[in-house]
């Protein structure tokens, strides 16, 4: 039979020409046009079944068959590996996860300014700015601290003539907030403060304080011990030991500094300052103390940042380093 040889001759040239099979993408289409293409060579053995006799066309039918399947196969077993080649050409890995774009990061220090606003704010509390450069009277005077008066000497002083400072601390807005608004009053005061004293790694001549302060009638030593539990607890996990250790501010009477419990460290560490509004600082900024009661508190961004994230040198915090930051 005629077809017989021709189907063999066929088998052999594919046989040839997809041995080794071709890896570019044009070179597989041509092998496939010639083949199985439309006018391909098995398409031309297929239509000349037609002259085939009666009985010998069921067997002509299965050998084509056979090769057409023998053909189909090399073509579906050589398409992936094809396709990996193709892909390793146009150098293109779909797969690979996207690129990132450096937008770099939110400093710790804000990250923790903005979790400590945000557990104040969700209480009533808002959040109010003041000078960085202040005088005598809005740092100190007003703030109970007499002339001459040692407590002064709490917080070395960076002084821009007598009478001008860089504030020491956020307190200032205390005052600020008085004389510009009646009470009552609930505020958040974040800010940066600056204090003239050797660099180490606990303390930096520039941080950021937070300071609160509220003032409203019947209000109570206990009130302040609800609002800074619930903040300590928001901030650090509600299991956070914490203490209110008696202590002494000029501008708070009675005064204490809350202490958190430290499991890495096995010590109390103390994260901030507070106590009642003392009533001569209400008399400074012409408010009756018989009337109007309130807490202040002040806390360190920097310490409390220190402790949640496990930092041991407060001046990493200001080097810019990225190596560092970009582990937060
Ligand atoms: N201003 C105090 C400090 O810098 C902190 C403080 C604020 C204490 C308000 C009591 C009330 O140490």
């Amino acid at each position: 039979m005629k077809l017989k040889e021709s189907i063999e001759s066929v088998r052999k040239t594919f046989r040839a020409d997809s041995d080794p099979f071709p890896t570019d993408i044009r070179s597989i289409e041509a092998l496939r046009v010639k083949y199985l293409g439309r006018k391909g060579l098995l398409a031309a053995l297929f239509s000349s079944m037609k002259d085939i006799s009666d009985n010998d066309r069921p067997l002509a039918g299965s050998l084509l068959n056979e090769l057409k399947q023998e053909i189909n196969s090399v073509f579906y077993v050589n398409k992936e590996s094809s396709e990996t080649n193709q892909v390793a050409h146009d150098e293109s890995d779909y797969t690979l996860p996207g690129l990132k774009f450096p937008i770099g990061h939110i400093h710790p220090v804000q990250q923790t300014l903005d979790e400590v606003k945000s557990i104040f704010m969700n209480v009533g509390f808002s959040v109010a700015y003041g000078p960085e450069i202040d005088d005598d009277f809005h740092n100190f005077s007003a703030l109970n601290f007499p002339p001459e008066h040692p407590a002064r000497d709490m917080q070395d002083t960076f002084f821009i003539d007598p009478d001008t400072v860089l504030r020491t601390h956020t307190s200032n807005v205390q005052i600020h907030l008085m004389e510009e608004q009646e009470p009552p009053l609930r505020y958040i005061v974040p800010g940066r403060v600056y204090r003239n004293e050797a660099s180490s790694f606990k303390s930096y001549n520039l941080f950021h304080q937070v300071e609160g302060l509220y003032v409203d009638k019947n209000v109570s030593f206990a009130d302040l011990k609800g609002i800074l539990t619930y903040f300590v607890k928001r901030l650090f996990g509600a299991d956070t030991q914490m203490r209110f250790r008696p202590s002494f501010f000029p501008f708070t009477e009675p005064s204490a500094e809350v202490d958190m419990w430290s499991e890495a460290r096995g010590q109390w560490l103390e994260i901030l300052g507070c106590g009642m509004v003392d009533p001569e600082v209400f008399k400074s900024v012409d408010i009756d103390p018989d009337v109007w009661h309130g807490f202040a508190f002040g806390l360190g961004i920097e310490r409390i940042c220190m402790l949640k994230y496990g930092i041991d040198d407060i001046r990493l915090l200001f080097q810019g380093d990225k190596r560092f930051l970009e582990q937060f």
